[in-house]
Parts: structure tokens; C-alpha cells; sequence
């Protein structure tokens, strides 16, 4: 068995014992990383009817599916992704690399001078499994995370990213409190406990 096919084989099993794969389905969500989503939302209440939602790297789509329907008919979900995304319920979406400007101005269109009350990035690069490059590589994405946050967000608007733990995480969070009120790290249960991946939560942009 070589070693692809081996890593394989443990994704797949740990998948066919994962009751949140099986809940997912279940409850028509696309991907089992709605539950971090749900998890954060039932201990933070970071998503309110009315609000205007952006989803950076948004597919398959769970996070907004799960967006969408908590805002309601009077807010607004905009999903941005690399890889097409089957179209969601009242949530619009483009294509393209959060990090140009052609994305980011197709973004402002469709924001049409609404600020964003939250953005949320559950975005990771691809992962080599090589440590050394990989953690520069999600502490770059995040980083490019926080500054498109700070174009959109409106006063008191909310930031939620995906980070892993390692080396430039805690220099990350002392940057965040500088700018927004609260920051809070997370590790929802859905997260697997193997992995160094948690959520930080910054509330209260410019407070
Ligand atoms: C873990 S998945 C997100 C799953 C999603 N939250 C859900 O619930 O279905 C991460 C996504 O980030 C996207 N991504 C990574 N870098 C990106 C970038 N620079 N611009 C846009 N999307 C990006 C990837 O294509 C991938 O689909």
C-alpha cells in the first residue's frame, strides 16, 4: 500500500465513524464543518438576523447554508471561493481568489456600500503536511483574512478565522486586539482534537 493510499484509507474510515458526517447529511449541510460553525454560534450568538455575512473560501458551502438561513430573509450572506460552489439559497457567490482585486471588487458590488457585520474565513491552504512550510503559508491567509475583514466590516462588526496553532498565532491575536475590542480563541468540539486547528473570534471591530 503506498503512503497516499494509506492516508486515504484513515481519512475514509474516520469518516465512516464520524457521527457529524452522518448529521451533516442528516440535516441537508453539505460538509461536517457546519457543526464548528453551529458550535461557535449556540456559545457566541455571532450571527443575528438582518446581518450582512461574508464567507471567505465558502465551499461546498455548509458554513453558508447554515449563514444563510440565521440571517433570514432581511440580511445578506456573500460567499467567496477558488472552487466553484453549487448554487445556496439566498446567498450569492463569486469564484475567484479573495486576494485580488478583481475578487474583492466584485465583492464591493454586490456589498453596494453596506458594511459587512461579520466576516468569517474557515479558509486553509493546501497542506503539503510539512510544517515548516505549511504554518507560514495559513498565518499568510490569515493575515490576508484579517486585512480584508478591516475593508468590510462596519464599526463593532465581528471577524471569525480559522488558524492553526504554531509559530506567529500568538503574535496574530496580539494584532487583533489592537484593532477590535474582544478576541477570543475556540476550539469547537466538531474540531477534531488531533488537529492544531482552532478559531479565533474578534468582536467588536474598532471598539
Ligand atoms: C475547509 S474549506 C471550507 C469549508 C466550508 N466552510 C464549508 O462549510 O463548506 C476551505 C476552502 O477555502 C478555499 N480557499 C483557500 N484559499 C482561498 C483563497 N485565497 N480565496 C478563496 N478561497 C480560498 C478552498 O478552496 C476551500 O474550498
Amino acid at each position: 500500500m503506498t503512503a497516499r493510499g494509506g492516508s486515504g484509507n484513515r481519512w475514509r474510515m474516520r469518516q465512516d465513524r464520524d457521527p457529524y458526517v452522518d448529521e451533516a447529511l442528516r440535516r441537508g449541510f453539505r460538509s461536517r464543518a457546519v457543526f464548528k460553525l453551529e458550535q461557535i454560534q449556540k456559545r457566541e450568538r455571532i450571527l443575528r438576523r438582518g446581518m450582512v455575512c461574508i464567507d471567505l473560501g465558502a465551499s461546498p458551502g455548509s458554513w453558508s447554508q447554515f449563514a444563510a438561513r440565521a440571517v433570514g430573509e432581511g440580511g445578506a450572506v456573500l460567499a467567496v471561493d477558488l472552487l466553484p460552489m453549487d448554487p445556496v439559497a439566498d446567498v450569492s457567490f463569486v469564484q475567484g481568489d479573495f486576494t485580488q482585486p478583481e475578487t474583492v471588487a466584485e465583492l464591493a458590488a454586490l456589498l453596494g456600500g453596506r458594511r459587512a457585520d461579520l466576516v468569517m474565513s474557515d479558509m486553509a491552504p493546501n497542506m503539503s503536511g510539512n510544517r515548516t512550510i505549511d504554518q507560514p503559508r495559513c498565518m499568510e491567509l490569515a493575515e490576508a483574512a484579517s486585512e480584508f475583514a478591516e475593508h468590510v466590516l462596519g464599526g463593532g462588526g465581528s471577524f471569525l478565522v480559522k488558524l492553526f496553532q504554531g509559530a506567529g498565532l500568538d503574535a496574530y491575536v496580539r494584532d487583533l486586539e489592537g484593532r477590535f475590542g474582544k478576541v477570543r480563541r475556540i476550539k469547537p468540539r466538531a474540531s477534531r482534537a488531533q488537529s492544531r486547528e482552532i478559531y479565533l473570534l474578534a468582536r467588536d471591530y474598532g471598539m
